[in-house]
């Protein structure tokens, strides 16, 4: 009986820890473990979502909303989908919200450009290095990496899970005859994969940051490429200077971006990278950081991985192993 008190208050505070939050309790590195590797996208948010986020045009024009893109392997975060979809129109508006990719795209093609010409033994000082190599760019947006791709030769397929990034894309590639033979489609990593479709090189650049399960997705992009496949991943690391610069300055102080457009704990950190890629067969055999220089306004490459940076890796062996 003497025990009773205490056993009493035991269950007491049992009954009202089941009243917290499930995230108020759990540490922060298991929540973001569920994010990386969980096999579901469902998450109570999306009763909270404001009803224009909940409907937006995704695959092939059709109408979802976020409670029904629920399988089991879907890539798809309607959140940040009606994000892309509200401004896509400005993909190609250089001073737009896509300024800093515009920025950024030569500097990362340097990149890509010399990690595939190693890859696939190609002479980087050729205007066509890439011809004969089907690349696939995977949340292509509205074709800022994929016009410059097929004008280097590559047979190029951009997928972006938001309708009207690939019509705008369709549109501007058209205007110029090497850019027109770019296949652009609606659909997503895992619904290639679904279909078959295999490619030389697998690119997903500042994709990652946005997908529902960046494991599950990792696992689609391997899926695309063939035996020792290249794949390029690039991002935004999860670090205190990425919070201060990804964020603070480009969403609040320079506006570059709408508010909103990141999520600090979405960023990825290298080493998570590097696993969830070793994890789907892919080993990364190089990484490189972006850095922006205020003055002069271009990015260069960099040692320093600490805010953004790009990953290239090779197809090791098939998910047969996973
Ligand atoms: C920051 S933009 C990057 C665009 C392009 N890769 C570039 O770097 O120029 C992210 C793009 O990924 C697309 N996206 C997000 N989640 C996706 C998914 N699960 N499958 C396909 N595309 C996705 C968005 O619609 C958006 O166009």
């Amino acid at each position: 009986m003497l025990a009773s008190k205490p056993m009493n208050q035991l269950r007491k505070l049992l009954l009202s820890s089941r009243r917290v939050s499930s995230s108020s309790i759990i540490p922060p590195s298991i929540l973001l473990h569920q994010r990386l590797f969980s096999t579901s996208d469902t998450d109570a948010s999306a009763a909270s979502l404001p009803s224009s986020h909940q409907k937006i045009q995704t695959l092939e024009g059709k109408t979802s909303n976020k409670s029904r893109s629920t399988s089991s392997t879907t890539s798809l975060n309607e959140d940040e989908l009606a994000k892309f979809s509200a401004i896509a129109d400005t993909w190609w508006h250089s001073e737009g919200p896509f300024k800093p990719l515009h920025l950024l795209n030569p500097t990362r093609l340097a990149f890509i450009r010399s990690t595939l010409c190693r890859h696939f033994s190609k002479d980087p000082s050729s205007a066509r290095p890439f011809e004969g190599l089907r690349f696939i760019d995977v949340g292509c947006g509205g074709g800022l990496l994929s016009e410059p791709l097929a004008r280097m030769g590559a047979t190029v397929t951009g997928v972006d899970a938001v309708d009207k990034n690939v019509k705008i894309a369709r549109l501007h590639a058209d205007m110029d005859p090497v850019t027109s033979t770019i296949e652009y489609q609606c659909t997503t990593a895992e619904k290639l994969v679904d279909e078959g479709r295999t490619f030389d090189a697998v690119l997903a650049l500042e994709v990652i940051e946005h997908v529902a399960n960046p494991a599950e997705f990792c696992k689609s992009l391997s899926a695309l490429s063939i035996p020792n496949g290249a794949t390029l991943v690039s991002t935004i690391n999860r670090s205190m200077r990425a919070y201060a610069s990804a964020i603070v300055a480009a969403e609040y102080i320079l506006r570059w971006l709408p508010k909103g457009t990141h999520q600090w704990s979405s960023f990825l950190t290298p080493e998570e990278v590097s696993m969830i890629l070793r994890r789907a067969s892919v080993d990364v055999k190089e990484m490189a950081g972006f850095v922006f220089n205020p003055i002069t306004g271009r990015w260069l490459l960099s040692d320093d991985i600490s805010v953004n940076y790009i990953a290239y890796g090779t197809k090791t062996s098939d998910l047969g192993d996973i």
